[in-house]
């Protein structure tokens, strides 16, 4: 029980809800009992050639056939009573194929058998398998069984251990009360609520042949934990029979009797509709004891108690446990156990047959899987280390060998270092950057990704331009951006005359799309672009210019003189100077209070809404006011309030009259951008800029610090997205 702490708190597979319960989960089995759980956790590939194959061996050993022939009689004695009987069912089912009952055969008489078999002339097809099933030596019709006696093994010995077992068997008189049912099997789907809140399920159904199910007809006393205990009349309880040779050392508190009992508590629990109270293990001795000392052993599992709640946990905790392996092994090997190769020539020949046995085009695969694996799994190989690897390079193209200082290898390790584990996803070729995308191992959480982000980034050594998205919008990945070598620009691309909502194409995104805004929309009607000198600020303007200008009238502000220059000619006005601006947007302000004036009389909810009903030179017009260099204007105290009052009514009342400001700026602060304007401003274009506090003043978040110049933006509207924004 030491390591019981370890197993106290349960998975849970399910909170509760009957829908939640019967979700369907596959896996390649569909039932599941002790013996085949056991097989899977030690023996992989033969669990694959019995349950999945439907190979089994077909040879027994001595011990194993007595074991077999002398269930039988006492399931034949308990069942019918009679003595003779059993004693004559159990012998017949050394030599007798009948009625399904196992058929054993020693290997010496395999021979004779052709005699033997002539008896069932009047079934040909039986007599056919039969043989057939001893000619391939893969044998399981019937459950026809051979008894491979090795060196010192012979029939009359076989005999003899059978005629000991029974005697031995008999040798105590084990008070079973009423016995209800004698080697029964069962199968059942388990639920099972642990510490009273834990919902479970089996995930698949359990499987048992419960030996003995019994009742206590009288008081009867039993041992559990080294003390007696006294049954009263009236309770259900099982018995597991071993016969054995000699006998081995038993502990209630080995594990493989406990796993054994809970499939068969689960089971009967199932099938009778009341939980059993004990489970009985019962070793029987087939040779005598010298001083005439009982050949019977018996451990006792107790179904309630503290000890049984624990144990309960442990059970489950090791039952979804190993049912996540079962269901990773599907895309793996299944690996016999070699240690046990040496048991017999016959597992030998299945190993081999199972490794030889497989195409070269599906070998070949499966090593560049393997590599593949490896590397996801970030395990250096050293060249000739592993043969592996060395083979499949030779095997042929199709066999990829991953480079260990790819960029990708680089960001996994610089994660790794952090303790966060993840796997290369693929990459995707942008323009200023690549995007490499990777997923988390699992239980890694995206909140431990953000936390080393910084350490990470500076881990990678990649001078600027490095960005980590975790996750990236609107999928489970982390998204990992790395400057391309050689940068990629964006050309604008006409949008059609036809359009005529105010769209304007902001930049392309990772994937080649086209991110625009419609100022006409109440979510974007108005722009903020920041970023430091030569970032791409003039640029961007330009190109709204060239999006805009068939979309209404332009009004340019640039204080610097040189941005906008060429535009002054298809522009509405152009202004420069801090006193022309103000006497500009109070001209554009009453312009605005017209446009309302109009609306309120034709009942419209905007210039927009109205077009759709207006014609010719009854439409109303859209204004698009360009600020390039904000700061400019705005540095002498007296005008600089003057000028941000009318922008804040602009910005504030703007959208409906069909008034769309974009303001652009080097400097984002608050000194610049009063609180009150940018609050109404949520659509942002963010340039490369100084420092991440600048960052997180345009675009609430950092990243801006690691852009590339020349275009290369953090757009903000309903998240941040990192694009390149368009010349012209
Ligand atoms: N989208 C883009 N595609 C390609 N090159 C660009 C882009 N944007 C800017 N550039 C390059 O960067 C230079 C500087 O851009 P821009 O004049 O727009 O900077 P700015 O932000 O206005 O700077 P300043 O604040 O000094 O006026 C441009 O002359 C151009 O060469
Ligand atoms: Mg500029």
């Amino acid at each position: 029980m030491e390591n019981l702490e370890n197993f106290k708190k349960a998975p849970e597979t399910s909170s509760g809800g009957q829908s939640e319960i019967s979700e369907k989960q596959d896996f390649l089995i569909n039932n599941i009992s002790y013996s085949q759980l056991r097989t899977f956790l030690t023996n992989s590939g033969e669990w694959q050639n019995n349950r999945l194959l439907g190979k089994y061996d077909n040879k027994v050993g001595v011990s194993g056939a007595v074991g077999t022939v002398l269930h039988t009689f006492v399931e034949q004695y308990l069942k019918f009573g009679g003595l003779e009987k059993a004693i004559e069912k159990a012998f017949s089912t050394i030599y007798n194929a009948e009625n399904g009952l196992t058929y054993i055969v020693p290997i010496s008489e395999i021979k004779n058998l052709e005699n033997e078999i002539k008896t069932y002339k009047n079934n040909s097809e039986k007599v056919k398998n039969i043989k057939k099933s001893f000619d391939s030596g893969v044998a399981n019709l019937f459950g026809v069984r051979a008894v491979d006696f090795g060196k010192t093994g012979s029939n009359e010995k076989l005999i003899k251990d059978v005629k000991t077992g029974v005697e031995a068997f008999l040798s105590e008189n084990i008070d079973y009360g009423e016995v209800l049912e004698v080697e029964f099997a069962m199968e059942t789907e388990v639920f099972e609520k642990l510490g009273g809140k834990t919902f479970v399920k089996s995930p698949v159904p359990f499987k048992a042949v419960t030996d003995e199910i019994c009742r206590t007809t009288s008081t009867k006393t039993i041992m559990v934990d080294g003390a007696p205990e006294i049954l009263d009349p009236g309770v259900l309880f099982l018995e597991d029979t071993k016969f054995k040779s000699s006998h081995s050392d038993m502990n209630a508190e080995d594990p493989k009797y406990i796993f054994q009992a809970f499939f068969n508590y689960y089971c009967v629990l199932n099938h009778f509709g009341e939980a059993p109270k004990y489970m009985i293990f019962r070793e029987i001795k087939t040779s005598k004891n010298k001083d005439g000392s009982s050949q019977h052993q018996t451990i006792t599992i107790p179904f309630f108690g503290k000890t049984f709640e624990e144990y309960k946990i442990y059970f489950w905790r090791y039952i979804l446990e190993s049912f996540e392996r079962i269901k990773f092994i599907q895309e793996r090997d299944f690996l016999f156990n070699i240690f046990d190769v040496y048991n017999g020539a016959q597992e030998w020949e299945k190993q081999k047959a199972y490794y030889l046995d497989v195409e070269v085009g599906q070998l070949k695969s499966r090593i560049a899987q393997t590599s593949k694996n490896r590397f996801s799994q970030n395990v250096p190989l050293m060249g000739d280390r592993d043969p592996l690897l060395k083979n499949a390079k030779n095997i042929g193209k199709d066999v990829e060998v991953e480079d260990l200082f790819s960029v990708e290898n680089k960001i996994r390790n610089a994660f790794r270092n952090f303790g966060v584990l993840v796997n290369f996803e693929k990459k995707v070729e942008g323009y200023s950057f690549d995007q490499y995308l990777f997923s988390t191992a699992r239980g890694i959480t995206m909140g431990k990704v953000k936390m080393h982000l910084p350490e990470i980034i500076q881990a990678l050594e990649v001078e600027k331009g490095i960005r980590i998205e975790a996750p990236v919008l609107g999928t489970k990945f982390i998204g990992v951006e790395i400057p391309r070598e050689e940068r990629r620009f964006a050309k604008l691309k006409k949008v059609t005359k036809s359009e005529k909502r105010p769209i304007l194409p902001i930049g392309v995104g990772i994937n080649g799309e086209i991110e625009s805004i419609d100022l006409s929309d109440a979510d974007s009607p108005h722009l903020i672009v920041a970023g430091q000198t030569g970032s791409g600020k003039s640029i961007f303007l330009e190109s709204a210019i060239e999006s805009l200008k068939d979309k209404g009238k332009l009004h340019l502000i640039d204080p610097k003189r040189v941005g906008l220059m060429n535009y002054k000619k298809i522009a509405e006005s152009y202004d420069t100077l801090a006193q022309e601006v103000i006497v500009r947007l109070v001209y554009l302000l009453s312009e605005m209070n017209l446009v309302y004036d109009k609306l309120e009389e034709f009942g419209y909810k905007d210039i927009y809404e109205a077009n759709q009903n207006l014609k010719g030179k009854n439409r109303f017009v859209s204004h698009f006011i360009l600020i390039d260099e904000l700061a400019s204007i705005t540095h002498d105290p007296d005008l600089g309030k003057e000028i941000m009052g009318q922008i804040g009514q602009l910005v504030n009342l703007g959208r409906a009259a069909g008034f769309h400001v974009i303001l652009a700026t080097q400097r984002p602060d608050i000194k610049v951008i009063p609180g009150n304007i940018k609050a109404n401003i949520s659509t942002r274009v963010c340039f490369s800029l100084a420092t991440k506090v600048d960052s997180k003043v345009v675009i609430d978040e950092e990243g801006a610090e690691q852009l590339l110049g020349k275009g290369d933006m953090l757009f903000m509207n309903r998240g941040v997205k990192r694009l390149q924004g368009f010349y012209i």
